[in-house]
């Protein structure tokens, strides 16, 4: 763990497999300590700034809970009260608020913006989601998925809906990292770009992922886990026509799950979710849907993410 101390999260990229692994770790270790009712006060003394240009829920109560509840001080700042983005630059933002946080969480538009945060603050920054990615997602996602299927090889993550987002850009990181074969089932016009899909089939030649990009609906069959997200993510609602039109043959519905051909397949979504667009209500609220148990992990992987990174 000692790598991981001072580090910001911006992206999987940056992280090897064995430190994704220990977070992994650290976070079945903090769900077990929580559920034990263990009261850790790992955070004691610690102060950090939370900083959201969207909207939020998960992320927002998952770091303020996971903070506070073990002695911390979080402080919610929207772009809506502060200076950055009207009157003060990131840069001066960032240095001004890395003097009185021990950490920074940024929420917004711009990855630019979570780097320049890194990069001038001088503390840890964890992007909790810009257009780019959404890495503290993935990895409640990946423990949710090693809850039901462990932690061994050759597991199938199947993300049917916008290939272009970013839950899917982060989904596609980690899964190279990880060694999870991941299949985004999404039409040709909203493929993950050719960059990112170097980056992730350069790193997953050296795992063993398989990573395919996928229009055809029969990609789900043997799928440990069916994954979607909205169709329109936060700053696109100008497109949601076109999206809508595009995205309808994806969604995620019975008939869909049936073609795992697995009863056992579960189904994911990082929440918030629009019931009869991206999925119906019948799966997400179904015996096969972990989404709340996934919702829930999210706090757990934040506060694992803020242990190891905080050095405590
Ligand atoms: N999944 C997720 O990030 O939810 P919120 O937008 O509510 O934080
Ligand atoms: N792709 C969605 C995720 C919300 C958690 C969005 O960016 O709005």
């Amino acid at each position: 763990a000692e790598t991981l101390k001072g580090r910001s999260l911006l992206t999987w990229l940056d992280y090897s497999a064995e430190e994704i692994r220990y977070f992994l770790d650290l976070s079945h270790r903090v769900k077990q300590e929580k559920k034990r009712g263990e009261n850790r006060q790992r955070f004691t003394g610690k102060t950090i700034a939370l900083l959201f240009e969207k909207r939020s829920t998960r992320t927002r109560c998952a770091f303020e809970t996971a903070f506070g509840e073990e002695g911390g001080h979080p402080v919610f700042l929207s772009t809506q009260d502060i200076q950055l983005g009207a009157k003060e630059s990131v840069e001066d933002t960032a240095r001004v608020l890395g003097r009185m946080f021990d950490a920074i969480q940024f929420r917004g538009f711009s990855q630019k913006t979570a780097e320049t945060l890194a990069e001038h603050g001088g503390v840890p920054v964890y992007n909790g989601l810009t257009d780019s990615y959404h890495p503290t997602q993935a990895l409640a996602d990946l423990m949710t998925l090693e809850e039901n299927f462990g932690t061994g090889p050759g597991k199938k993550l199947v993300f049917a809906g916008d290939g272009r987002n970013n839950v899917a850009r982060s989904l596609l990181v980690i899964s190279a990292k990880m060694g999870i074969n991941c299949t985004i089932i999404t039409p040709a016009e909203l493929h993950p770009d050719a960059e990112l899909m170097a980056s992730c089939r350069e790193i997953a030649a050296g795992t063993g992922a398989e990573l395919t990009i996928t229009a055809d609906l029969g990609a789900a069959a043997g799928a440990d886990a069916v994954y979607t997200d909205v169709w329109v993510s936060m700053g696109e609602e100008s497109e949601r026509e076109r999206r809508i039109s595009l995205l309808k043959p994806y969604q995620v519905n019975q008939a869909l799950m049936d073609r795992t051909g697995r009863k056992d397949s579960i189904f994911l979504h990082c929440l918030p979710a629009v019931k009869g667009e991206e999925v119906t209500a019948d799966v997400i609220d179904g015996p096969q849907s972990r989404a709340w148990d996934q919702a829930e992990n999210r706090k757990h992987t934040i506060k694992a993410i803020m242990l190891a990174t905080m050095g405590l």
